[in-house]
């Protein structure tokens, strides 16, 4: 057993999500993000440890995965379930959806993130072949290093493991609802994902007949309201 550091006590509040605070601090002398799943008033403490504890421990373990199959993702430093605290490697990288909405702002085209829409697609394409949904796939979830135009994954709190293409699908469908809600004027880049998704993913057909019946009951539900 590798005895643990305690983590630095300066934490810097960095993001404030709906159901997390995001930290800004160190551990084992490494510059780190702590994702803090704080107490909701309208749910019991009780519901409200067994949820946290879920989406906490499958966050760690989904991301764990991935790096193993090569998707990148923060590595893992440390967990603590007591304190509802995940360590996880800090990216200095922007969003994804900061870089499409300076793109939209200057109009201009998509060609300058090509590669990272390249391998936005690829990525996934790894995910989904080995049977990993990401569950909450939108633009503020992907980082990106500008420099290499690599993208990276993050917030796999309700991440799950499956095989069935409807799972699949449903991941993509969430992902362009989120582009094309967000970025109206540059939903060509989802389709440009879903072409390398497409080259990279040894499984393609089935997804994406299922994404078609997922995009109709996506529309319905919207007439019915
Ligand atoms: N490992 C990381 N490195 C750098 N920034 C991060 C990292 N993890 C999260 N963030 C930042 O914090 C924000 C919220 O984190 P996220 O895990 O998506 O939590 P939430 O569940 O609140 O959306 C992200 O959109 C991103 O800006
Ligand atoms: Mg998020």
């Amino acid at each position: 057993m590798i005895s643990m550091e305690c983590p630095s006590m300066n934490q810097e509040l960095f993001k404030q999500g709906a159901e997390a605070r995001i930290y800004k601090s160190s551990i084992f002398n490494k510059p780190c993000i702590v994702k803090e799943r704080f107490l909701k008033c309208y749910r019991h403490p009780t519901l409200h440890k067994k949820l946290s504890d879920k989406r906490m421990i499958q966050e760690a373990r989904s991301l764990v995965r991935c790096h193993t199959i090569g998707v990148r993702t923060p590595l893992v430093y440390h967990t603590d379930l007591d304190t509802h605290k995940l360590y996880l490697e800090l990216l200095p990288h922007p969003l994804l959806n900061d870089l499409i909405s300076s793109l939209e702002a200057r109009e201009q085209q998509s060609a300058d993130i090509t590669d990272t829409i390249r391998d936005v697609g690829r990525q996934i394409a790894l995910m989904h072949d080995n049977d990993v949904i990401h569950g909450d796939l939108t633009t503020l979830n992907i980082l990106v290093d500008i420099k290499s135009g690599d993208s990276y994954f993050i917030d796999f709190g309700l991440s799950s493991v499956s095989s069935l293409s409807e799972d699949k699908a449903v991941d993509l469908y969430v992902l362009e609802r989120a582009i094309t809600s967000s970025h109206p004027k540059m939903s060509q880049l989802f389709t440009d994902i879903l072409t390398s998704y497409a080259q990279y993913s040894s499984k393609t057909a089935k997804t994406l007949n299922k994404l078609k019946e997922v995009r109709q009951r996506g529309r319905k539900r919207i007439m019915i309201g």
